[in-house]
């Protein structure tokens, strides 16, 4: 049992898919299911802390005393974490956030034409919204990342890390079964410039409570800094 000693701390956190509208009726999305970012809003929650949970579809219940704004696109993620992210002490970007987007959002329902048996559905970049949180100039949040790889981990963890300025970047190897997308389990390695930390395999709600541990510890040793 933890004490709600997370009073006065604040935290807006990202999670779940994003969908990319390619026509009223259509969309890009992927399998993130939201688990992750849920089970640390709710064990930051738990601790007292003031949560923002900024998420995608998923089908998941809001977890008791989390704020939770519901968002589709990446740019209306981008829109709302803009908007809280300044106010928080901390920002953790847990969502799988479409890396692209269609180009143009056909204002109908696109038809199939006679003879045509191929189309081309031209994709733009989304804005990186926890590399634009973790360079504000005001109100810098501590600001958190998440890396799924497959493959040389820890190195594009730290390319990461240093590329998108992040405080703490938390990795999985989505080649291993059982864990990552959509799984109940998960295992992560934590990397900050400094040091790293291996949290090995376990259910998402257990893993949610000792990343916030590692978090607010680091975030604390940051602020003596
Ligand atoms: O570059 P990559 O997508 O692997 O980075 C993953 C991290 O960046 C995650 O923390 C994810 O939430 C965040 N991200 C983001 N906006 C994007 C793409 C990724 O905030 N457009």
């Amino acid at each position: 049992f933890k004490p709600a000693d997370l009073g006065g701390m604040s935290l807006t956190i990202t999670a779940g898919p994003t969908r990319e509208a390619i026509d009223p009726v259509r969309y890009l999305t992927n399998h993130s299911s939201g688990k992750m970012g849920y089970a640390i809003a709710e064990a930051a929650a738990k601790r007292g802390a003031t949560v923002t949970l900024i998420s995608g579809p998923t089908n998941l219940a809001t977890p008791h005393g989390v704020t939770r704004i519901n968002i589709d696109s990446a740019e209306q993620m981008h829109q709302a974490a803009q908007e809280h992210a300044p106010a928080s002490d901390i920002f953790i970007g847990c969502a799988a956030v479409a890396d692209f987007r269609p180009a143009e959002v056909a204002e109908q329902k696109m038809k199939k034409k006679d003879g045509e048996d191929d189309m081309v559905i031209r994709l733009v970049k989304n804005p990186d919204i926890i590399a634009s949180i973790a360079a504000l100039e005001a109100g810098r949040p501590f600001t958190v990342g998440f890396a799924a790889e497959t493959q040389d981990v820890e190195q594009y963890a730290r390319s990461k890390l240093a590329r998108k300025q992040l405080d703490l970047i938390c990795a999985n190897d989505v080649s291993n079964e059982g864990q990552g997308f959509n799984s109940d389990q998960n295992a992560l390695h934590l990397y900050w410039p400094k040091g790293d930390k291996a949290l090995p395999l376990a259910n998402k709600a257990e893993l949610g409570t000792q990343l916030i541990d590692e978090i607010v510890e680091l975030f604390k040793a940051g602020q003596q800094d």
